[in-house]
């Protein structure tokens, strides 16, 4: 079995935890606590090898260690110790939080200056997609545009999820593991 590190970074509140609880146990939490430090969970996914031809030939299983870092500013100097040796990084913002957007960016900046391994797979996350409605409840404050074209320029992959009714988490996590199997 392949086992692959994963790091979640991002801002207080954005949902790194609702995710990695989503992925992990499937299962919500309205008033979850902000994290202290950081949590350390794991779990598969399996995916489907091909062959040469596009066949599918096996199913293969990949485990990701999960560290779940804290978002709040006081634990910022902890992060290098749990992306140093990463192979992908969830980098996750509020779709509803302009501002979390700014905070990813300087992420992905840190991980592009401070991480040399040229394989690290990092995945801009906008999280939080069921509080953007088509009526005049509408909380998004960052278009799925905005976010899109940043990460095309960037080499990264995305994605808009929710961590609340599940949408678009497993796919996050079959993608880097399709493209850490590929490396
Ligand atoms: P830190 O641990 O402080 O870094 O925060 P975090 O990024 O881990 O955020 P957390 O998962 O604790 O979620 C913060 C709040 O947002 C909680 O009240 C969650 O219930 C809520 N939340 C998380 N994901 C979603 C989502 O997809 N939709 C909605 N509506 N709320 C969400
Ligand atoms: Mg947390």
């Amino acid at each position: 079995m392949l086992q692959f590190k994963l790091v979640l970074l991002g801002d207080s509140s954005v949902g790194k935890s609702s995710i990695v609880n989503r992925f992990v146990k499937d299962s919500f939490d309205e008033f979850r606590e902000s994290t202290i430090g950081a949590a350390f969970l794991s779990q598969t996914v399996t995916i489907k090898d091909s062959d040469a031809n596009g066949n599918e030939a096996q199913e293969v299983t990949v485990k990701f260690e999960i560290w779940d870092t804290a978002g709040q500013e006081r634990y910022k100097s902890l992060a290098p110790m749990y992306y140093r040796n990463a192979n992908a990084a969830l980098v996750v913002y509020d779709i509803t939080q302009a501002d979390s957007l700014e905070k990813a960016r300087s992420w992905v900046q840190e991980l592009k200056n401070k991480v040399d391994d040229d394989s690290l797979v990092i995945y801009l996350v906008g999280n939080k997609i069921d509080l953007a409605t088509d009526d005049d409840k509408d909380k998004r404050e960052v278009e799925e545009n905005v976010a899109k074209t940043y990460a095309e320029e960037n080499g990264l992959l995305f994605s808009e999820v929710s961590a609340k009714n599940g949408q678009g988490i497993q796919q996050v996590f079959r993608s880097i593991a399709e493209k850490l199997y590929d490396i």
